[in-house]
């Protein structure tokens, strides 16, 4: 499966996107190009159909709403079909089957597959057992790579840059898997990292050390220290990971970006999220120019069509 690009031109051709550290910062770079192209594409409605003929399998065990459906809008812009589940009680593991088993036999029936779980590390583990690249689409904690893709080219679009920023990364950064990978995918550029979180939530210290080589880091409780950022990342308190739902109740609530805090901020503070929000971000600031999410939302198709169209043709 391995194989290398016949003209050394596409390091992702044929490869799994497992964890953003699998790319290196000309990867990245590339795909945040390529990325550029395909949104002009959608643009102007002159799709090449680079990808007809060939098949692309979502499986999915946890819930999802942007990434399954801007991947499959993906696929689908590019010529491409797609087959899969969104929900795992429709899959064979509700009879027992194990994640190996299903990704060996859907690697027989698409050329990759783009699988989400609920455990960190088990897309790794699949990937042994797919004859096709598997591109990771959150795994449990663990890592979000595509989502980190998006933010990064998110980032681009809106500031023109990728260093020289202060970006503020916020909410539950434990659990935060889109927030872990793009941690680690800012250790490829330089700026000031403030994470924000209370201290039980906070961002792991293996993270952090790795960053500190290329940025100034810093661990706050205080959302104050977001009012100079040029980017503001919120992430919700992610419910599914607490042992109840009173202990979840101790810690959401704290972070609220609303019209008070924008006339505090910055007047070009950038505001993203992955999404979904519960109550993070006030929806009386939807309609402001700092709010990025939806325009972050809607870059998960171009994004998602430069990996594909890197993974799949040479
Ligand atoms: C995130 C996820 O599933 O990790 N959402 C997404 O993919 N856009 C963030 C979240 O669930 O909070």
């Amino acid at each position: 499966m391995r194989r290398a690009s016949p003209d050394g031109v596409n390091p992702l051709f044929m490869k799994n996107l497992l964890s953003i550290k699998d790319l290196d910062k000309d990867s990245v770079l590339g795909i945040i190009g390529e990325s550029g192209k395909m949104q002009k594409l959608l643009e102007a409605r002159t799709l090449p159909k680079l990808l007809d003929g060939r098949i692309m399998a979502t499986l999915f065990y946890e819930p999802s709403t942007r990434t399954r459906l801007s991947f499959e809008a993906a696929m689908q812009r590019l010529g491409g079909g797609v087959i899969g589940f969104a929900d795992k009680s429709s899959s064979s593991a509700m009879k027992g089957e194990s994640l190996a088993d299903t990704v060996q036999a859907v690697s027989s029936y698409a050329d990759v597959i783009v699988l989400r779980h609920d455990e960190a590390g088990a897309t790794r583990g699949a990937a042994r057992f797919s004859d096709v690249p598997i591109i990771n689409a959150g795994d449990g904690i663990g890592e979000h790579p595509s989502q980190t893709l998006v933010d990064l080219f998110t980032i681009n679009s809106e500031k023109g840059k990728l260093d020289g920023l202060k970006i503020a990364i916020v909410g539950d950064l434990k659990n935060g898997r889109a927030a872990h990978s793009l941690a680690h995918a800012l250790e490829m550029f330089e700026n000031d990292v403030v994470f924000i979180a209370p201290k039980e939530l906070q961002m792991p210290n293996e993270i952090c050390y790795e960053l500190e080589k290329s940025c100034a880091v810093e661990k706050t409780d205080s959302l104050n220290a977001a009012l100079d950022a040029d980017i503001v990342y919120m992430t919700r308190i992610k419910r599914e990971w607490f042992p109840s739902y009173q202990e979840y109740l101790k810690l959401s609530g704290r972070y609220v970006v609303d019209g008070r805090f924008l006339e505090k901020a910055g007047k070009d503070v950038t505001i993203m999220s992955p999404l979904p929000r519960v109550d993070e971000i006030s929806n009386e600031i939807d309609g402001r120019d700092n709010a990025a999410y939806f325009r972050q939302a809607a870059n998960g198709v171009p994004v998602r069509m430069a990996i594909l169209k890197q993974i799949l043709s040479a």
